[in-house]
């Protein structure tokens, strides 16, 4: 396979009461150019880790992460990240906090201003684009951090819980808009979600994560075609694959207590 990011035996530990945690016990993972690939997992067991390391944010203690065959070694603007929390700048407006990564870039003025303003189009904030992060309800904020992370498009996007903070509506209306972009823009992304319809709704696979230490529990193939439609979302076929990385993620053994 033509891998896009490769996870290769990556072993992630952390300090923990003068010991040490093992956070990823070694996870081997390889994700194809223009793939859309989903992780769920319990809380605690790395996906965030497993994430920030393809984002360049943290290295493995051992092993390897790939992104087009070359090791990362720090964040870059082939891969745009949209973290769990989101992580706006207070003191910017929804324009300029979108348009912040395009100014890093070097991207020329008028180009800058297209896109910011198509990117904010898109997650429906075109009438708050001059207000402030704290006026903005959680979901605004979120939809907000997207936008900056589609306005740089990059090649790869690593999406932590990025709906998570939204109403149900938002939520849906966010899922096929993501993959209206994915399919004309083709780009590779990497979707950690607690919710499994959601996992199972937008992806071609579904990585299962346990816990204790962190690893692939299944990977789970979700041959439904796309464009996905709500008849998908309703299909016998759906609810199968539903259930089936439900019994995955919610009937794992108990994992072994940490000492
Ligand atoms: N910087 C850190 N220092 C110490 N321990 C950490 C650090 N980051 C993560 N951990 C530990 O590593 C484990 C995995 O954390 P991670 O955030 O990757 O989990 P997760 O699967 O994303 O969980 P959730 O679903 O709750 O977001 C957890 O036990 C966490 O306490
Ligand atoms: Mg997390």
């Amino acid at each position: 396979m033509n891998s896009k990011i490769s996870f290769r035996d990556v072993v992630k530990t952390f300090p923990l009461k003068g010991e040490s945690f093992t956070a990823l016990g070694g996870v081997s993972l390889d994700i194809a150019d223009q793939e859309f690939v989903t992780v769920v997992g319990p809380s605690g067991c790395g996906k965030s880790t497993l994430l920030s390391m393809a984002a360049g944010l943290q290295e493995p203690d051992s092993g390897g992460v790939l992104v087009d065959g070359t090791p990362v070694s720090g964040p870059g603007p082939d891969r745009g990240v949209i973290f769990q929390q989101y992580a706006l700048f207070p003191w910017l407006t929804v324009r300029q906090n979108v348009e912040f990564g395009l100014k890093l870039a070097s991207v020329p003025t008028a180009e800058r201003r297209r896109r910011t303003t198509q990117a904010i189009d898109l997650v429906g904030l075109s009438e708050f684009a001059d207000a402030l992060p704290k006026t903005l309800s959680g979901g605004m904020k979120q939809r907000c951090a997207i936008a900056r992370a589609y306005a740089v498009d990059p090649q790869v996007l690593l999406m932590d819980e990025p709906f998570g903070a939204l109403d149900a509506l938002t939520r849906v209306q966010l899922q096929d808009q993501l993959l209206r972009t994915w399919s004309q823009e083709k780009r590779t992304v990497l979707f950690i979600t607690h919710d499994v319809d959601e996992a199972v709704y937008l992806a071609g696979r579904v990585v299962v994560m346990a816990a204790g230490p962190g690893r692939v529990h299944r990977v789970i193939d979700v041959a439904l075609p796309y464009p996905r439609t709500e008849e998908i979302r309703l299909s016998p076929e759906f609810r199968r694959i539903r259930n089936e990385v439900w019994t995955s993620v919610y009937h794992q053994e108990a994992p072994p207590r940490a000492a």
